[in-house]
């Protein structure tokens, strides 16, 4: 990998000693196209150049210590984007995962995923389970790819898989909580994101880990994703250690010596 340099470094040893970096970050990679446009250049050589920015931003959080980093790559509604965008985007993905295997192993980077893997095409699957199966022992950090993902594709997935355990009598309707929910969705064992940042500026979610960020520190950056270096990254986990997660309680709940009556 090795893509950061020494003043990046540094910034990023500044901002680990402060202690409080998030655990789980997801980032919806946003402005490709805008990126493009700018420069009278076609979509995709935003997208070429925002797979640049993935590299950079894995090596990053790995220099952080962050344990997961979820990358909204493809959402179930971009399926509807021109046919050549989309072909594009499905090559780079192969392209990509050839080239960045063996780096994942040197960095010890285990790559999962989350979506309707099955509508993906064969060729991405195929690449996609060699890569999980090559770096399935790595424990330094999961890589957690969305690919043709939507949080109410998940929902209705995870629906549909509790009924059919209720219609079989494996549980009981009872037996429906939080917790199972969480474990019917394709995030199932990851912890909940900490931190979910947004590139290109929109303030809005676009169908990505709806049941998951219910308590996710939200930082949206208008700099688009082919820019998002490690300073953005940086600047955003700035902002999270300044935050007060307070989860629905009041601030004072929150200090070691508050006493429970
Ligand atoms: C995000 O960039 C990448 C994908 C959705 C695949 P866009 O392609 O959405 O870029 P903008 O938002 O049009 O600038
Ligand atoms: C969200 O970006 C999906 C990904 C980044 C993969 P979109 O560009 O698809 O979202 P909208 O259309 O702006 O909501
Ligand atoms: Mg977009």
């Amino acid at each position: 990998m090795k893509v950061l340099t020494d003043k990046e470094k540094k910034a990023i040893e500044e901002v680990k000693a402060k202690g409080n970096i998030p655990n789980h970050i997801a980032i919806i990679m946003d402005g490709n196209g805008r990126w493009a446009k700018k420069r009278n250049l076609p979509r995709v050589a935003g997208h070429k150049r925002g797979v640049e920015t993935v590299r950079l931003i894995v090596e990053s959080c790995v220099a952080l210590g962050v344990k997961v980093l979820t990358l909204y790559t493809f959402s179930t509604e971009n399926w509807k984007r021109p046919k050549e965008e989309v072909s594009t985007l499905m090559k780079l993905i192969v392209r990509s995962l050839k080239k960045e295997t063996d780096e994942l192993n040197k960095n010890n980077i285990k790559l999962t995923t989350i979506g309707d893997k099955n509508s993906l095409p064969e060729i991405v699957q195929k690449e996609l389970d060699s890569a999980i199966a090559k770096t399935a022992n790595n424990s330094k950090m999961i890589l957690n790819l969305a690919l043709s993902y939507g949080g109410r594709w998940e929902l209705v997935e995870a629906v549909k898989n509790i009924s059919a355990q209720v219609l079989t009598g494996k549980i009981s309707i009872d037996a429906i909580n939080e917790e199972l929910i969480s474990n019917n969705l394709t995030t199932a064992g990851l912890p909940n994101p900490d931190l979910l940042i947004r590139s290109g500026g929109e303030f809005r979610i676009s169908n990505f880990l709806l049941w998951q960020i219910a308590y996710s520190e939200i930082y949206v950056t208008d700099t688009l994703w082919p820019d998002f270096r490690c300073k953005q990254l940086l600047d955003a986990i700035k902002d999270y250690q300044k935050r007060e997660r307070r989860f629905g309680l009041v601030s004072e709940q929150l200090s070691k010596n508050f006493k429970k009556n």
